[in-house]
């Protein structure tokens, strides 16, 4: 039906303006989504106010050598006080939904049964009235890489089956407390991203590695990613559950997950090759969205990794029914991938072997798919985006899709010359081109419902702390002022100008 409409509504005459999408004139339907996003630990700060409890983050971030600039977010951008004040820098590019992740720690401190923080409660009830008031649809993530520490301490968090009740309920009181004014719900940020870095290389928390990976020494096991990535999928599957018998039905609103998704270009034309990309997006990206709609993990992973996969009961595959109404794919960069099964290659960073291949990042003297920029993960391939729109749309049967994250990092310098970060014409060339490509892959039959830039403000960009601007906004972090980038005044053009109005 979306597709359709657009459709309806694509003129196809040529224009010449500053916005530069494309030649073709092509308008969003009114009610696409166009907004920002943010997360509770990257934004907040606020981190003991009002009852808040310690979340992992909070722990990890505390430890001195874990984030290169020895920061952490117990201050971040201060969006818990500011909150009103940076929903006005909404209202002023236009944007008519905002993402943002609640703290499971700020709603029950232990993260157990029981013990709601009424505080916290109020705090995202009076963000989401606010959001609401201004016309700004609340699109919240259940969790966004934090999580109470406490879980941690009392039983390994993700690696016990135990977290799958907990995380039931923390979605329950949601749903009960938020449901009847948040219309979009997604469950997990990135589990991929958690599974790898917590649990494999090590960077993040709970900084297990397992195998070779990582330079952490716990040696735990090789098994740890996908024991957690299981109990991640049967706690997403528990949420949806709650969520569908008991709300839908009334709250009308939907729920999905948000995938780190990057685009795996095979190196060659070879078949192998080719057969590496697919093998490389399965370990990464269909892992968790397998399992949730079609209740299997991918055959690639089960051909290579045996037992060290967990499995599903009967019941879980038969009682699944599409545990997703929605993709959300946060969409960067494009890597390139060897394979490793039948020639050597030499190992990539935390990538496995077993697993057959080897993702090229940085390709100096080569065909380099994208340009690159000063993150060494970030490379600028706008193409990607339309390919994993479209793999999607055929992996998963045309699901409805958001863009949930897109957005182009910089390095940071002093606060004093704000000038190069506020004429941020890369990051405006960046997203023009970004949402070019998706323009073109709607064009052709995705449904793609919205469009999220990372992110609204600069931010705590995790291990990278304050080292890496994001935003649309740049943020002083001495005075915490707010100031728009030239991208925050070419989103709110964009938006004028390429949505509908009837
Ligand atoms: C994805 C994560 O969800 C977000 O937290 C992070 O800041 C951005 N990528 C940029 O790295």
């Amino acid at each position: 039906v979306l597709v359709a409409h657009l459709r309806t509504f694509t003129a196809s005459y040529e224009f010449t303006n500053i916005l530069g999408v494309n030649s073709s004139f092509f308008l969003f339907p009114r009610n696409f989504l166009f907004g920002t996003a943010s997360s509770s630990y990257q934004f907040e700060g606020a981190y003991l106010t009002h009852g808040k409890g310690l979340s992992n983050w909070d722990t990890f971030s505390h430890k001195p050598g874990n984030i290169v600039d020895g920061s952490n977010g117990d201050i971040a951008v201060d969006h818990y006080n500011r909150y009103l004040e940076d929903i006005e820098l909404m209202e002023y590019m236009g944007t008519n939904t905002f993402r943002f992740s609640i703290s499971w720690a700020r709603i029950l401190p232990k993260g157990l049964f029981g013990d709601v923080n009424m505080a916290g409660i109020r705090h995202y009830d009076n963000l989401i009235n606010a959001l609401l008031r201004k016309g700004i649809q609340p699109f919240v993530s259940l969790t966004h890489y934090d999580i109470p520490q406490e879980l941690e301490d009392r039983y390994g968090g993700w690696l016990s089956s135990q977290v799958q009740k907990d995380f039931e309920y923390y979605s329950y009181i949601c749903f009960k407390y938020y449901g009847d004014r948040v219309k979009y719900w997604v469950t997990f940020n990135e589990p991929n991203v958690v599974a790898i870095r917590g649990y494999r290389s090590g960077i993040y928390p709970p900084a297990r590695c397992s195998g070779s990976f990582g330079n952490c020494s716990s040696g735990d096991s090789e098994r740890e990613p996908f024991v957690v990535a299981h109990n991640m999928i049967l706690s997403h599957a528990a949420a949806v559950n709650i969520y569908r018998t008991k709300y839908q039905g009334k709250q009308k609103g939907s729920i999905g997950i948000v995938m780190n998704a990057v685009w795996y270009e095979p190196i060659s034309n070879s078949s192998e090759d080719r057969i590496a990309a697919q093998r490389a997006q399965s370990f990464y990206m269909n892992w968790f969205l397998d399992p949730i709609i079609f209740g299997k993990y991918p055959q690639e992973m089960k051909d290579i990794l045996g037992s060290l996969l967990p499995d599903f009961s009967k019941k879980y595959f038969e009682n699944i029914n599409n545990g997703l109404d929605f993709i959300g794919v946060n969409h960067y960069t494009s890597f390139y991938v060897k394979d490793c099964l039948h020639s050597t290659c030499e190992q990539g960073p935390g990538i496995s072997k077993t697993e057959g291949y080897y993702l090229r990042t940085a390709l100096k003297n080569s065909v380099l798919i994208g340009e690159s920029t000063a993150l060494d993960w970030l490379y600028v391939y706008p193409q990607g985006m339309e390919k994993m729109v479209n793999y999607l749309k055929n992996r998963y049967n045309n699901m409805p899709m958001f863009i949930t994250e897109n957005g182009l990092g910089v390095m940071n310098q002093p606060d004093s010359i704000i000038e190069s970060f506020l004429n941020d014409d890369k990051r405006v060339e960046y997203m023009k081109s970004y949402l070019d490509a998706l323009v073109s892959a709607i064009s052709k039959g995705a449904d793609l419902r919205g469009y999220f830039a990372w992110s609204l403000l600069d931010n705590f960009e995790w291990i990278s702390g304050y080292t890496i601007r994001f935003g649309l906004y740049h943020v002083g972090y001495t005075t915490l002022e707010r100031t728009p980038k030239l991208s925050a005044k070419w989103y709110k053009l964009f938006i004028s100008n390429y949505t509908r109005h009837e």
